[in-house]
């Protein structure tokens, strides 16, 4: 058995920004952090799932994005050491979500700082966008890393894949779905066609196209802020789509509690079992189960 830990949108506390460092896009979010979500995303719920999952001793972390929140050098310097701390390079798999490309920036003073992260098996790390998706496999499981993480717009909080990125993803699913592994998506933006214009991925409808072609045996992904499960169409019937709640919500926030999934996958005849057990943060630092999701896949 496998056992994959997914969490998503720590959304790390905010250094002080300077104010050469707040123009454009970034003076809004950097305002809107300290009126509103300062008080939504609280570091010790964050360090309630990270005690619970380093507990729980996963094969694997899945992190799917929005692990800062105006794209500050120094958000991602700390970020840096945060992810250091939380699992080595090999033994945590991220992409990236729009509050982590939330302007234009070189990559090196920005993402690049978490490209081991988000390196695939035995290749260089990526040096931007273009070198997306990332491969990894772990004994029968291949993590497939995309990124639709870019700049938008003021209050635009929406995602792109891009059609390079799509055909990358669509040749790499079909080969491993070949080889017979169970393929796991990670991806920010839930690639669903809900939710409000200003926040979803754009070019979701492609993306759907090429899961109905190749298939995958689960998506998991962020963005929502919610613990919830969809399903989408794929060759050899449903693929689960499962996003989870940020890491850091605080227990009163209105995405309910923090938390994250601890999710085993075994071999089941000639297909998969996969279990997911949520666990959701306390008040007083513990976390506990709070539901369960159960696939079969064939
Ligand atoms: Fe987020
Ligand atoms: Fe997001």
């Amino acid at each position: 058995m496998f056992r994959l830990a997914h969490l998503s949108d720590p959304h790390l506390p905010m250094p002080q920004a300077r104010p050469s460092e707040l123009l454009g896009k970034r003076l809004s979010g950097y305002a809107n952090w300290w009126r509103h979500r300062v008080h939504l995303h609280r570091p010790e719920a964050l360090a309630a799932i990270v005690r619970d999952i380093s507990d729980a001793r996963p094969d694997h972390i899945a992190l799917t994005g929005d692990v800062v929140n105006v794209s500050l050098e120094e958000e991602f310097r700390r970020a840096a050491r945060w992810l250091a701390e939380l699992a080595p390079a090999d033994r945590l798999s991220l992409v990236p979500g729009n509050h982590d490309a939330y302007v234009p920036q070189r990559w090196d003073r920005a993402l690049g700082g978490w490209a081991a992260w988000m390196a695939g098996d035995g290749g260089a790390p990526p040096r931007g966008p273009g070198d997306f998706p990332f491969l990894r496999r772990r004994g029968p499981i291949a993590l497939v890393g995309l990124t639709t993480a870019l700049p938008t717009p003021t209050f635009f909080a929406t995602g792109r894949l891009g059609g390079a990125q799509i055909e990358r993803c669509e040749e790499m699913l079909r080969r491993l779905g070949a080889n017979g592994l169970y393929r796991v998506v990670l991806i920010h933006h839930p690639p669903l066609a809900v939710g409000s214009r200003h926040k979803r991925l754009s070019d979701v409808l492609a993306f759907q196209a090429m899961l109905r072609r190749v298939g995958c045996e689960l998506i998991l992904h962020g963005h929502t802020h919610r613990s919830e499960v969809a399903r989408l169409d794929g060759p050899a019937g449903p693929v689960p789509v499962l996003g989870v709640t940020s890491a850091s919500a605080a227990v009163e926030s209105r995405y309910g509690r923090a938390r994250w999934h601890l999710i085993e996958i075994e071999r089941a005849g000639a297909g998969w079992q996969t279990r997911v057990a949520v666990r959701a943060a306390r008040a007083d630092g513990a976390c506990e189960d709070d539901g369960r999701y159960s696939f079969r896949t064939a």
